[in-house]
């Protein structure tokens, strides 16, 4: 199966790169500190989901209801932890694979964007070497609404003035499938809960399968 695309629009955590152990150790970190049962289980919940959705899904097992204040700084606790783990990253963290097959991509003229619900999204790509590979960046601090909303997905889409029919989505969460589906654009599936989902126009076996379809 061939794709015709313009542009190729890269989910960045679980898909550039490998973040999920930072996000539930920091995570862990808080739920420690309150109290709240959290495992790996939960944490792959979040794959996808904004911060505060994802402290929402935390709370879940809280027996205490906490303020909107309250939350807003937990929220930063944990995002404080992350920043510091992140620190761990380097250019090592970014895999020959998906290196290559970037240069690839590039050098057969797509645009390549990003478009992540993070908003830590510049630091981690400073983290891997990538700060000034793509052609433009859409993240958690362009957007009012998180995916399973297209909005971060349209952003970098018009971003590079490349209509969404003729863009293609990778993606390791469902809701970032669904995402891509709600913008009209094409869906490409990469592990996590993505693959298999059911609404994505097809899976890739590996980060480089991407070579053979486009
Ligand atoms: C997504 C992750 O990329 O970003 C989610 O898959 C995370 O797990 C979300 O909650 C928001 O990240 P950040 O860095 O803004 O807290
Ligand atoms: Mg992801």
């Amino acid at each position: 199966m061939k794709f015709e695309k313009k542009a190729i629009i890269f989910d960045l955590d679980g898909v550039i790169c490998f973040t999920d152990k930072y996000h539930y150790q920091a995570w862990k970190m808080l739920a420690d500190r309150l109290g709240i049962y959290f495992d790996e289980k939960i944490n792959n919940r979040l794959r996808g989901v904004s911060r505060m959705a994802s402290l929402e899904i935390i709370l879940e097992r809280s027996t205490k209801e906490y303020t909107p204040e309250e939350k807003e700084a937990f929220a930063a606790e944990k995002n404080e932890n992350y920043r510091e783990l992140l620190k761990n990253m380097s250019p090592a963290d970014l895999s020959d694979e998906v290196k290559n097959t970037l240069d690839e991509l590039r050098r057969r003229g797509y645009k390549l964007t990003i478009g992540s619900s993070s908003k830590n999204t510049k630091f981690i790509l400073s983290r891997i070497g990538l700060s000034d590979f793509f052609d433009a960046i859409a993240d958690g601090t362009d957007i009012t609404r998180s995916k399973p909303d297209p909005e971060v997905f349209l952003i970098s889409a018009a971003k590079v003035g490349i209509d969404p029919a003729d863009c293609a989505v990778v993606e390791d969460a469902k809701a970032g499938i669904q995402a891509a589906k709600a913008g009209g654009m094409t869906a490409l599936a990469l592990f996590g809960d993505a693959a298999g989902c059911g609404l994505e126009d097809y899976d890739l076996a590996s980060f480089s399968d991407l070579l053979n379809i486009l």
